[in-house]
């Protein structure tokens, strides 16, 4: 049986687009069951329908700092659409630690740098100032503190001299797109487990000296 998948965005839905197009395989572990935006307004929304998958949008703006309201209207949707996994696609909305808890170990989320390195907002022009000669991007179980958690998969990019938060975020991305579905497939596959605060993988594809790792492709 597939797993069933909600994707929660809140704009361009890029890594969405990602993950609904593995999911398309017919022996891949998950299916897409619904995308979920707390905009009306995110571009990703219409890339959902032109795929034929279920959208819902629940504006997060008239809950104002009521989480707990939002997050009830949010789980009745995860319950209706019998939703398993969660992966955030530049979702940009914080959880209370309660529905963390709720849905921990089973919540991915993908931020552009290698974690702990660079969390929180421009990540890429963090790494510039930094002056780091690799930077990537992180696949993560969610956790109350933002851009942190067992890290699933990283996957790096060399940073060139010459690089603008804009070109580092577009070499990025196309990382982001590899590495996502593939943690997914980990994850879906039941291939992950949790040590303490610690993400172990079995039957990963071996080493070939590249910088995705675990190595699945
Ligand atoms: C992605 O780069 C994702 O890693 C980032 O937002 C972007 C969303 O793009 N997420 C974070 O920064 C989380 N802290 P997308 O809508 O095209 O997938």
């Amino acid at each position: 049986m597939k797993r069933r998948v909600a994707i929660l965005i809140s704009g361009r839905g890029s890594n969405m687009a990602a993950l609904i197009d593995a999911a398309k395989a017919a022996d891949f572990p998950a299916e897409i069951v619904a995308v979920i935006s707390n905009r009306a307004d995110a571009p990703g929304l219409g890339r959902a329908v032109a795929s034929g998958i279920p959208t819902v949008v629940i504006e997060s703006k008239p809950f104002g700092k009521d989480r707990v309201g939002f997050e009830a209207v949010l789980q009745r949707a995860l319950d209706e659409h019998k939703v398993e996994l969660i992966c955030l696609g530049g979702f940009m909305r914080l959880f209370t630690a309660e529905f963390v808890q709720r849905w921990y170990g089973k919540m991915l989320n993908i931020h552009p740098s290698l974690l702990p390195s660079f969390p929180g907002l421009d990540p890429h022009g963090q790494a510039l100032k930094a002056g780091v000669r690799l930077s990537g991007a992180t696949v993560h179980f969610v956790i109350p503190e933002t851009d942190a958690g067992p890290i699933i998969m990283q996957g790096a990019v060399e940073v060139a001299d010459d690089d603008t938060p804009e070109t580092l975020s577009q070499r990025i991305l196309g990382i982001e797109h590899r590495i996502y579905p593939e943690a997914l497939r980990l994850l879906a596959s039941g291939r992950l487990r949790l040590e303490g605060d610690l993400c172990k993988t079995t039957g990963g594809a071996g080493r070939d000296g590249t910088l995705i790792s675990p190595r699945t492709i």
